[in-house]
């Protein structure tokens, strides 16, 4: 039996009884046509050799047309339709997920064949999403290495030129220093990201002070703001109670904060706002940055997406993918608004400690 959202809306038989029935009323008929046939010859006198052979050829006629009725209708009902499917699967497994199969009836007319044929086209839709996917990230993994490796390459070779000055030297060792950490952070983003792609239930989630937590971690950022002269503005309460993985939610503020601090010019302000309302814990991030147009924000949250180019030798595109994850992980929603030249706020909502219940019935 199908236990499946088409069951009882498709047809469940490509042969349904009513077909069988058919066969057997023409089968009567063609007997009596026989009994039929028999009397008219006995009627009109024909020689035994006649009223046997007449028979005989009656029914060599039915049998052969309901033979090729039936071979017919099993040819266009099942072989057709397998043959088609057949020759797609072949074509997805040689590796073309361009492969489509058209349902053989229309949306009333449903079968069982035509729900598989769909589900075989979803089935290699997906397989092509993910071998896409696949590809980009291998590509794009590979293009974000290049570019370190080149630094720490040419710095190696300057490195190894004589006559250069202990300034020189101390120049060129900092450019690879910073060049390995570039590839090192790269790699534990993809490493976090991979982790928390395959994890489904966070460990280590319990109540704390988010509060408490969103002040470390604008401390942390003390120097860079300071240094790039941004005024930080924070609105935030004594305590507000999260239920939450604490170290997953860092790497949220984290991102958001660095990259307000790498967004915004000399002389902008950031404020970091949090407001607890009715069961949920609302944080935003506002800057005075360059803002984004719509074309950006779309893709913001996609693995390697850098939307302002000239900052783009600056971290990987990985940060707000990573950020979306998490909060996806713990139940949490993020929301972006922003205006080009203006400035961008990313309000972070999480459930307050207590009420947080996931889809699956798991405590996140
Ligand atoms: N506060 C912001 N103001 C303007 N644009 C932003 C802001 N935050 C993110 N963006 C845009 O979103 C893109 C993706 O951000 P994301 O944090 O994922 O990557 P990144 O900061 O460039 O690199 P990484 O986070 O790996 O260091 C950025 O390249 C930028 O174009
Ligand atoms: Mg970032």
């Amino acid at each position: 039996m199908r236990e499946d959202k088409y069951y009882g809306m498709v047809k469940e038989s490509r042969f349904p009884p009513s077909l069988f029935a058919i066969y057997l009323v023409v089968l009567l008929l063609m007997s009596g046509v026989h009994t039929g046939l028999i009397v008219f010859m006995n009627r009109i006198g024909w020689n035994a050799v006649i009223q046997s052979i007449v028979p005989m050829i009656y029914w060599a006629i039915v049998a052969m047309a309901l033979t090729l009725f039936a071979r017919r209708k099993v040819r266009t009902t099942y072989e057709e339709p397998m043959h088609k499917l057949a020759e797609a699967t072949s074509r997805v497994a040689n590796g073309d997920f361009s492969v489509y199969v058209p349902a053989l009836h229309t949306q009333d007319k449903w079968d069982y064949l035509d729900v598989m044929i769909m589900d075989f086209n979803k089935m290699v839709e997906e397989l092509g999403s993910i071998e896409t996917l696949k590809t980009d990230f291998v590509s794009n993994v590979s293009h974000e290495m290049k570019t370190p490796i080149a630094i720490i390459k040419n710095y190696a070779e300057l490195l190894k030129t004589e006559h250069i000055t202990e300034e020189q030297k101390k120049e060129y060792a900092e450019g690879i220093e910073g060049a390995a950490m570039r590839l090192s952070n790269l790699i534990s983003n993809i490493l976090k990201l991979n982790k928390l792609e395959n994890q489904r239930i966070t460990p280590d989630v319990e109540a704390y002070d988010v509060c408490r937590q969103l002040c470390e971690c604008i401390l942390q950022f003390e120097d860079a703001w300071d240094e790039k002269e941004i005024e930080l503005e924070a609105e935030i309460e004594d305590v507000a109670m999260v239920e939450a993985d604490e170290s997953l939610l860092e790497l949220v503020w984290n991102n958001l904060l660095s990259n307000a601090i790498k967004f915004t010019e000399p002389g902008g302000t950031i404020t970091v706002r949090q407001t607890s309302e009715e069961g949920f814990v609302k944080i935003s991030v506002s800057d005075t940055g360059c803002g984004m147009g719509s074309d950006v924000m779309n893709h913001i949250f996609d693995k390697f997406y850098q939307g302002d180019t000239s900052h783009s030798k600056e971290g990987n595109g990985l940060g707000l993918a990573l950020v979306k994850r998490v909060l996806e992980l713990l139940d949490g929603d993020i929301q972006v608004f922003s205006e080009e030249g203006r400035g961008s706020t990313f309000l972070v909502t999480l459930p307050a400690a207590g009420v947080s219940v996931n889809e699956d019935g798991g405590n996140l």
